[in-house]
Order: structure tokens, then sequence, then C-alpha cells
């Protein structure tokens, strides 16, 4: 089976004067963009990846890419979700029926998780997603930040990327759905929706989402740490 990535990386609005958006970060030689297409790459399964990105980023054209396979940029939309459906309608007219999302801001990404999660989900009805039992206690919050309880961690756990479906499967619920809710934070929620039930495969911390500041030191450390 043919399977194609799609990175949604057009999130960079109306922060693009004032600084560098984080998947353009330098980790070492190479930005966080460039590793995470070189992580998604790492299986023979994925035979292109389709990148969204915003149609005034300028530092796109400047990225070198390690991949042994096509990299294919779109024009991204709105919303995450509206990204990563523009690189799946071009995936589709390509003739692929399974899509791996992967976040552009999750470098850290190993052959291992990614074979699982490709290997669990070619063998089942709906697809899966890596994702990480909750660890924490989790609190919830009153109106001013006091904690009013705690919510059973028993049955949570956290979604990372990839996240790998069926193209056709995400397509009937972005149109059930539109593609224009903030809401829509993963793949996973659109096939949520329609009542599909995608299949857990236990990740690693290691996965990690670059969001705020350090999380690019920790990076670093992981994809720089051969001990
Ligand atoms: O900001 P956040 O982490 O939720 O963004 C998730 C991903 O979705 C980022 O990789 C961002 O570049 C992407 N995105 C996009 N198109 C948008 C908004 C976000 O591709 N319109």
């Amino acid at each position: 089976e043919q399977v194609a990535a799609v990175i949604p990386a057009a999130g960079i609005g109306q922060r693009m004067q004032s600084e560098l958006p984080k998947q353009y970060l330098k980790l070492g030689g190479r930005s966080v963009l460039e590793w995470t297409v070189r992580a998604i790459s790492q299986d023979p399964r994925i035979r292109a990846i389709y990148i969204a990105i915003s149609p005034d980023d300028p530092y796109f054209q400047q990225q070198h890419f390690a991949s042994a396979c096509p990299i294919v940029a779109v024009e991204g939309g709105a919303t995450r979700a509206a990204s990563v459906a523009a690189g799946v309608e071009r995936a589709v007219a390509d003739g692929f029926t399974w899509v791996a999302v992967h976040d552009a801001a999750r470098p850290c990404l190993t052959a291992a998780e990614l074979e699982q999660v490709v290997t669990t989900a070619l063998a089942d009805e709906v697809g899966a997603l890596l994702a990480l039992p909750v660890a924490d206690t989790l609190k919830r919050s009153s109106k001013t930040r006091r904690s009013e309880g705690s919510v059973a961690r028993e049955h949570l756990w956290q979604a990372q990327t990839p996240q790998v479906f069926r193209a056709a499967d995400l397509q009937r619920g972005w149109q059930q759905l539109g593609t224009d809710h903030p809401q829509l934070t993963d793949e996973a929620s659109v096939l949520e929706a329609l009542g599909l039930q995608p299949q857990l495969v236990p990740g690693r911390r290691s996965n990690i989402k670059i969001t705020q500041p350090g999380d690019d030191a920790i990076a670093r450390l992981l994809l720089f740490d051969d001990s």
C-alpha cells in the first residue's frame, strides 16, 4: 500500500513580520521542517510528501529537503483543517488512498514510531494515530485559576501525529463539518465526528511538538543525543 504524507505548515499568518515561524527554527544545521520531512520520509511506504504552506511564506524556497520521495508544495488555507484538506486533495488527485498527516513542528519522530503507526493503520478499518497515555494528574480550573477538582486520567490520551487515515473518510468528514473550525486541531476529530474510532498507538514522549520557547532546546537534545 502506498501512503502520502501531508504536513500542514501554513500557520504563519500575522506572526510572520515579527518572529520566525517555529517550523523554520534551526536545530543544528537543519530547520525544524527539514528535520520533520527527513523523519516522515523514513518509511518506504511513504511515496510523496505534500506540504501546505502560506502563499506569502518567504522561507519555504530556502529549504533543502533530504527525502527519498517527491515533495509537493500546496497552498494552505485559513485553518489547519483547510491546509490539511488542500494537501489531501492533491494527494488524491495523484492517486493516493491513504494519508499520514504529520505536524510540521514534530521533528523528533523516529522511524520505529512511524513504522508502527503506518502498519497499524493499514491493517485497520479506520486508521490509527500516535498518542500518549496521560501521565500527570489533571486538574479542572475555576475562573480564578483555582483547582476545583481532578479529572480521572484512566482513559485519557494526548494525541500526537502521524495520524494515518483513508483520504476518502477525511474528505467525507470535512464535507459534513466544513474546514473553517479552529477546534479541528487534529484529523482524528474529523473521523470521530463521523462515528469512526481510530486506533490509538502508544507513542513516545520524545515526539514533542515545538510550541513554547525552550522546546527547540529540548528538540536539539533529542536529535543530537546519541547516548
Ligand atoms: O498553531 P498550531 O500548533 O495549532 O498549528 C498546527 C499546525 O497547523 C502548524 O504546523 C501550522 O503551521 C499548521 N497550520 C496550517 N494552516 C493554518 C494554520 C495552521 O497549516 N491556517
